[in-house]
């Protein structure tokens, strides 16, 4: 039975930064052996990367952290829209992170080939059973506009994977691929951590939080055997009722 949400409300998106990093440093810190963690793209994350970078960049122990990405846009990696240049440019190329500890999805080839090899990395590290899931230590995601979560989009037929690991997946609006991990990836991780920020994101925090006839994307992530985090400023929870 999944656990229901956490959810927090920071004041402002400097603590729901420093919070989200601290939920990432507490729990590498006490890991035994690797801490595997995806990252979310998009814009929000970024000041949590700059953050673990600089201020925190001491907490953080490099050597054991592992970094996935739980989706990537179908661009080459120096590309303005890639979620790995993102992090690069805001984590990565400032910290001493060993490149083998960074598992970056091969965007700039075709995305169903992507999407296997990346698939093909995971069932590698994690070693796994052809049917077996990766558990996660940890996964950050954001939520969209729309109530997407990684490249999860309404309508997109990655919504229904219940098998692969990693999909390329057709984003009609875009009129694009997308790669993404798939909701039984995100649902067996040991934690899932949301970061939502900004009074943009009220109403369909709302909509995600407490409409349970909404059927969103955002919705269907719930771990099964794991933590869900909710972690949101005080505007985006503007349009919370409780
Ligand atoms: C991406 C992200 C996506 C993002 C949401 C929120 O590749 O864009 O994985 O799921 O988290 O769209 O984006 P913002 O943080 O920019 O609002």
């Amino acid at each position: 039975m999944p656990a229901q949400p956490e959810i927090r409300v920071l004041g402002t998106p400097s603590e729901l930064f420093h919070a989200a990093a601290d939920q990432l440093i507490n729990q590498a810190v006490v890991k035994n052996g690797k801490f595997s963690v995806a990252l979310s793209g998009g814009s929000t994350p970024k000041s949590l990367y700059s953050l673990l970078a600089g201020e925190k960049r001491n907490s953080v122990p490099w050597d054991k952290v592992y970094f996935f990405f739980g989706d990537e846009r179908h661009v080459p990696p120096d590309h303005p829209d890639s979620n790995y240049r993102m992090a690069n440019e805001a984590m990565f190329s400032k910290v001493p992170v060993r490149p083998e500890n960074i598992f970056r999805i091969h965007a700039e080839q075709d995305a169903e080939q992507a999407a296997l090899d990346y698939e093909q990395s995971l069932r590698t590290f994690f070693s796994l059973k052809p049917s077996g899931f990766p558990r996660f230590d940890l996964i950050f995601l954001g939520m969209g506009p729309d109530g997407h979560c990684a490249s999860l989009f309404p309508g997109s037929p990655a919504l229904k994977e219940n098998r692969r690991l990693v999909v390329a997946n057709w984003v009609e609006k875009f009129k694009t691929d997308r790669i993404t991990m798939t909701f039984p990836v995100l649902n067996h991780a040991a934690c899932v951590i949301f970061l939502t920020s900004g009074a943009d994101k009220a109403t369909m925090l709302h909509e995600v939080l407490e409409n349970d006839k909404a059927d969103l994307p955002c919705q269907k992530v719930r771990p099964v055997n794991g933590r869900l985090i909710w972690m949101v400023d005080k505007a985006a929870a503007s349009g919370l009722s409780r």
